[in-house]
């Protein structure tokens, strides 16, 4: 009998501790995957199990990890981002993100292990962005769902958990201006986000729901999936971004992704700690290939640099670059948190990506931004208004533009002295992070769904959480008013003049 008794409890203590878990990272872009990779590392060190659908996967098998590589999705896009030059590639590749959800579905590897039937999960998590129709592994595998916004609150986002009052606030992000607007930026704002509100309501999400019977019959409509989130992770703190309103059931977590410095590899070690003078990290991410750029633009940046007595170190995927000065080192790969981490490294040349921003901030390094696409405008633009970042265009990449940005972010100790208070800020938290992350997460799978978190106003639809509605009415009212009290004037006045021109008549008469 008590044998019985401790098989059940030891039963129920693994049960409850061990919760399997499915895991889409739909997005084909590289730094998607390490915010996933640093989340599924979270929850298999805490003993959960991980179903991962990816486009990248790991280097070596990892224990209770199962991968589900999207092979196709990955050599589509890598083939548009070795080809194609920044601006065109923004609109291809978002055409694969936006569709992001019919592509993971419709994969070969997808169909064969997600839809096999007896398979359980107890959570699901999705990175926002093409996740419409992947909401729809909610309902099949009847388990609630987090997703996480790799780039903080987006309006689309901020509706989904029942945000009043969004567009006064929350610029889209790809108009590019500061939530801080002004009466006409919130006129356009407004005009944007609801249009692509409505356009969403009536045509995206109805276009949808034929796709979401085909994958998952008799599931609910599109709307009704998307809008019962349980939790929702935004990449993005106050310390560096902006306080914006919230809810219950939206978690900021910006900055989990960064680790404690790891030890560099020992021929970096050796240049940095002999940057007397300082270093300088630059970086245009993933996504970009440095070796693309024109002949001419790479010359004049080689020549900016070579006047200084910095150490350079460029992340640039060719081995070979002619013309490169001594104090530049080229690489395609660096360990770009460790590197950030290193005390002699002054300034930060990117692309502006929010996960590098972050690792920026994380270790007190100014930076020069150079936007490419999407949300790196607004992040740069951000972070030059507060004080820690100069700003130079992609398209203006040369000799004189780079002697400045330098010249400047070098001798004026100002973006230096703000850049460092922010991380103070930053790093002022009760909980790490990461532990916040996986601790919430943990939270949906214990309180399944945790719908007592989930505010009351996500339930209100658009025009009721507007207000939309009550102000109709009250025009309306006053219409009904205003109508009432012009009868009421015209009566008065009528008689009035009734009288008068009785009162004539009766004098004209007396006179005659
Ligand atoms: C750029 O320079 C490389 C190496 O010097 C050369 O092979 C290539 O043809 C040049 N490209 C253009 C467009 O001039
Ligand atoms: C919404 O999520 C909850 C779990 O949090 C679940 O019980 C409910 O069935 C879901 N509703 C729809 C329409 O999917």
């Amino acid at each position: 009998m008590k044998l019985l008794i401790l098989t059940i409890n030891l039963f129920f203590y693994l049960e409850c501790k061990c919760s399997e878990i499915l895991y889409i990272q739909q997005m084909p872009s590289y730094s998607h995957y390490i915010l996933c990779d640093k989340i599924v590392k979270g929850l298999l060190a805490k003993g959960h199990r991980v179903t991962l659908i990816s486009p990248y996967s790991q280097k070596t098998q990892v224990e209770n990890l199962k991968e589900i590589p999207l092979t196709k999705l990955k050599e589509e896009s890598e083939a548009i981002k070795d080809k194609v030059d920044p601006t065109t590639f923004q609109n291809t590749f978002m055409s694969l993100v936006f569709d992001g959800g019919k592509h993971v579905l419709e994969d070969e590897n997808v169909q064969k292990e997600i839809f096999k039937p007896g398979l359980h999960f107890d959570l699901i998590i999705i990175h926002k962005f093409g996740e419409e129709l992947l909401t729809g592994l909610s309902y099949h595998f009847k388990a609630p769902y987090i997703l996480l916004s790799t780039i903080g609150q987006s309006f689309v986002g901020s509706m989904q958990v029942g945000l009043p009052g969004v567009p006064a606030y929350l610029p889209d992000f790809l108009i590019n201006i500061s939530p801080e607007m002004c009466f006409f930026q919130r006129l356009i704002n407004t005009v944007i986000i609801d249009s692509m509100l409505i356009y969403g309501y009536f045509f995206h999400f109805r276009k949808l729901d034929n796709d979401m019977q085909k994958f998952f019959p008799g599931a609910p409509s599109v709307s009704d999936l998307y809008f019962n989130v349980s939790l929702y992770l935004w990449n993005s703190h106050p310390s560096y971004g902006f306080s914006l309103p919230s809810v219950p059931n939206a978690i900021d977590v910006g900055g989990f992704h960064v680790s404690d410095p790891k030890p560099l590899p020992k021929d970096l070690k050796t240049i940095l700690d002999g940057a007397k003078d300082g270093a300088i990290f630059f970086s245009l991410g993933s996504n970009v290939r440095a070796f693309s750029l024109p002949n001419e633009t790479k010359d004049g940046i080689l020549k900016s640099f070579s006047k200084l007595k910095q150490v350079v170190l460029w992340k640039f995927e060719d081995p070979e670059l002619p013309n490169k000065p001594k104090n530049v080192h080229i690489s395609k790969w660096y360990p770009q948190q460790d590197i950030l981490a290193h005390p002699n490294v002054k300034l930060f040349i990117t692309h502006g990506g929010l996960l590098s921003l972050t690792e920026a901030v994380y270790n007190g390094v100014p930076i020069i931004g150079i936007p490419v696409f999407g949300d790196q405008f607004y992040n740069v633009e951000e972070a030059v208004k507060q004080g820690y970042a100069y700003k130079v265009l992609y398209n203006e990449m040369n000799e004189k533009n780079f002697d400045k940005a330098i010249g400047e972010m070098l001798n004026n100790k100002k973006y230096y002295e703000n850049m460092k208070e922010k991380s103070r800020v930053f790093h002022d938290r009760p909980v790490k992070p990461l532990d916040s992350t996986i601790y919430w997460i943990e939270y949906v799978i214990r309180h399944r769904g945790a719908p007592h978190l989930r505010s009351i106003t996500a339930n209100l639809s658009w025009i009721q959480l507007q207000l939309l509605d009550v102000y109709a009415t009250l025009l309306v009212l006053l219409f009904i008013a205003f109508k009432c009290i012009q009868i009421v004037i015209r009566k008065i006045v009528n008689k009035i003049c009734n009288c008068k021109s009785s009162k004539k008549e009766k004098t004209i008469k007396k006179t005659q």
